[in-house]
């Protein structure tokens, strides 16, 4: 594998590649990476000739309250996995290669109505940063494809919506949750659990078995189910963030006879904030 800090560099590598007409395969990644990452990454092989990953900390992402600079950086493990996983070139820029005018660029993209909802509630800005860098990172690589974890589900929907509403003929796909054995959604954030609220932790994910349990019951209304399921979360000693069903193409919220629904938690275990999401599908 080879790494590439500029984008000169990258770009004239893959020029090379594309001579030879083999087709790009895109994961981007802030690093500190684990078995969900593998996972975008092992799923990459099946979807082209080149794999590219990015590790980039991207600061118009984070809000003024998100410490950025303890976001995890291990470039030297994460080259390795990389390189066990098959991935052929990593882009790892800094921050002034990303934005040489600062911390953001003058030009930001913005999802509308799906960017302000669940953690774009939670995290103003947040979207906006990410569709930006994307977009950035896109037009760097040029790939044929990219790939994104549903772990984090609202954020691949908002670039599915990027791509299509600015015209891309990049393909965006989507990859399932990779879980630890107790449920847990594998996630950098869970390096900031004690023993003990990773002890607590898979309980997130039991809140959206119950759920899914509760509405195929038809026995409680969306919002009773939510209710009910933030409820145990405390008492489990969770914080509340938001516990939603919501459709699965428009993350609004839904009839209460629609098929495809996604539920959707976030919640502060300790100084953590953990995601997790269900789809489901009613017959
Ligand atoms: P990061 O949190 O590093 O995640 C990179 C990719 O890995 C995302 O697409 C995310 O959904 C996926 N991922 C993380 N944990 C996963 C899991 N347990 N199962 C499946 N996929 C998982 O998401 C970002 O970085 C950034 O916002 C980024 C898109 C790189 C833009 O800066």
């Amino acid at each position: 594998m080879r790494t590439c800090h500029t984008v000169k560099e990258l770009r004239a590598a893959l020029k090379t590649e594309r001579l030879k007409d083999r087709s790009i395969v895109f994961v981007p990644t802030m690093g500190n990476l684990h078995d969900g990452h593998m996972s975008l990454i092992r799923r990459a092989q099946n979807e082209g000739d080149i794999i590219v990953a990015s590790i980039f900390v991207n600061p118009m992402q984070f809000g003024a309250n998100e410490d950025i600079e303890r976001y995890p950086r291990t470039l030297a493990e994460d080259q390795a996995l990389l390189q066990e996983n098959g991935c052929n070139y990593l882009f790892a820029p800094d921050a002034l290669e990303m934005y040489p005018d600062g911390k953001r660029s003058q030009t930001q993209i913005e999802v509308s109505g799906i960017s302000n909802i669940l953690c774009g509630a939670s995290r103003p800005g947040h979207f906006v940063g990410v569709a930006t860098v994307v977009t950035k990172l896109f037009n760097i690589v040029q790939p044929d494809t990219a790939i994104f974890g549903a772990k984090d589900f609202q954020q691949l929907k908002v670039i599915e919506n990027m791509a299509r509403d600015l015209s891309s003929n990049i393909r965006v796909i989507g990859e399932k949750i990779a879980r630890a054995k107790d449920g847990l959604a594998l996630s950098s954030r869970n390096g900031y659990l004690s023993p003990d609220e990773r002890a607590i932790a898979p309980a997130i994910y039991k809140s959206l078995q119950v759920a899914e349990a509760e509405i195929k019951s038809k026995k409680y209304s969306f919002e009773e189910i939510s209710e009910r399921a933030q409820q145990r979360l405390e008492k489990a000693g969770f914080t509340r963030d938001y516990f939603e069903i919501r459709s699965q193409h428009s993350l609004k919220k839904p009839t209460q006879d629609e098929k495809e629904l996604v539920i959707l938690v976030a919640a502060y275990l300790g100084k953590a904030r953990l995601i997790d999401n269900l789809c489901i599908t009613l017959h």
